[in-house]
């Protein structure tokens, strides 16, 4: 393991540069190696820059394998996924070489839940699609039959997944005058009934194997030719080939997608439809709720590489028993 001669402080590598203030409590915590760029490392140099260390700040973009576990070597005991969301971690492989893994739930909730009403105002409402009509510099002038939307109110929403940010997502849309239906593991409509209803399907459960392309060409059938899709979950949840087909032949009316198949890629079909709002993974994307994700990040290397404990948001408590 490699520790900080002078001070004797273990080492943590950080796969992205994170906010100020989390850096802070990191570097007066650790001997702190950062990744310089938004960029991701190269798998190559990701590899070679973990080796030796003691914790490990990972981002969903980055694999947490067997291979990443073993390239930091031996002397690995945490790694903090600066995420609520962990499909891009391999549990068992973390558990069998005795690393906790931890990720960043509820601190994100209100924003992503913000993020996907935004979502839907920006489709029902035609918002991008009236900024990009303007930034056209073509003729536009009010009228009254000029680029209609649809109001929420009395309009339904189907939640897909009622976790945290689903509930959150719920409440946002009843002040709106939504009326709410769900579907998840331990109940509600089924998601047939709830795909035939809903005039907004919004996405809100993990990506698993069970979840994989929940959203293909069947479930889109299913829809209302009306309906509009929304996800801001992960993007591997929907099938995107099926949904830029089905959004071009008019099998549904539209979609807002903050996540994406193979992200940072984006579907070229997608890129063409008016009909279609994107943003670059913006769901937890305000100061606070990273701020607050980096610090509890900065609590789990210091719960299990300073005091020795399991931290509060441990997926694999298990693991300590194994190191
Ligand atoms: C998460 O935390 O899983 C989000 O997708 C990050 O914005």
């Amino acid at each position: 393991m490699s520790v900080d001669p002078l001070r004797g402080l273990m080492r943590v590598y950080v796969s992205r540069p994170v906010p100020r203030t989390v850096w802070r409590s990191l570097a007066g915590a650790f001997e702190v190696v950062v990744h310089p760029s938004e960029r991701p490392p190269a798998r190559d140099e990701l590899l070679r820059a973990v080796a030796g260390s003691a914790g490990l700040v990972t981002t969903l973009g980055d694999r947490v394998d067997a291979e990443l576990l073993d390239g930091a070597g031996s002397a690995l005991r945490v790694v903090a996924n600066y995420a609520a969301g962990y499909d891009n971690v391999d549990l068992k492989a973390a558990s069998a070489r005795g690393v906790l893994v931890t990720t960043t739930p509820d601190v994100l909730t209100r924003a992503t839940a913000e993020l996907t009403m935004a979502l839907v105002l920006a489709l029902l409402r035609r918002v991008a699609e009236g900024d990009r009509l303007i930034r056209s510099r073509a003729a536009w002038v009010w009228a009254p039959t000029f680029m209609l939307g649809t109001g929420l109110a009395g309009r339904t929403l189907g939640i897909v997944g009622l976790g945290r940010i689903g509930r959150c997502v719920a409440g946002l849309a009843e002040a709106f005058g939504m009326r709410v239906v769900h579907t998840s593991r331990s109940g509600g409509a089924p998601l047939a009934e709830l795909l035939r209803e809903a005039d907004v399907v919004s996405l809100h459960c993990p990506l698993t194997p069970e979840t994989y392309h929940l959203i293909d060409e069947a479930a889109l059938g299913a829809m209302r030719s009306d309906a509009v899709l929304v996800n801001t979950s992960r993007g591997a949840v929907v099938d995107e080939g099926a949904l830029a087909h089905a959004l071009r032949h008019g099998v549904i009316a539209g979609a807002a997608l903050d996540v994406f198949e193979r992200e940072p890629s984006v579907n070229s079909t997608l890129l063409e439809l008016e009909n279609v709002v994107l943003a670059p993974h913006l769901g937890s994307a305000t100061v606070e709720a990273r701020e607050a994700m980096g610090m509890l990040c900065v609590e789990a290397l210091r719960d299990v590489l300073i005091e020795g404990r399991v931290p509060r948001h441990a997926l694999n408590p298990e693991a300590r028993a194994a190191a």
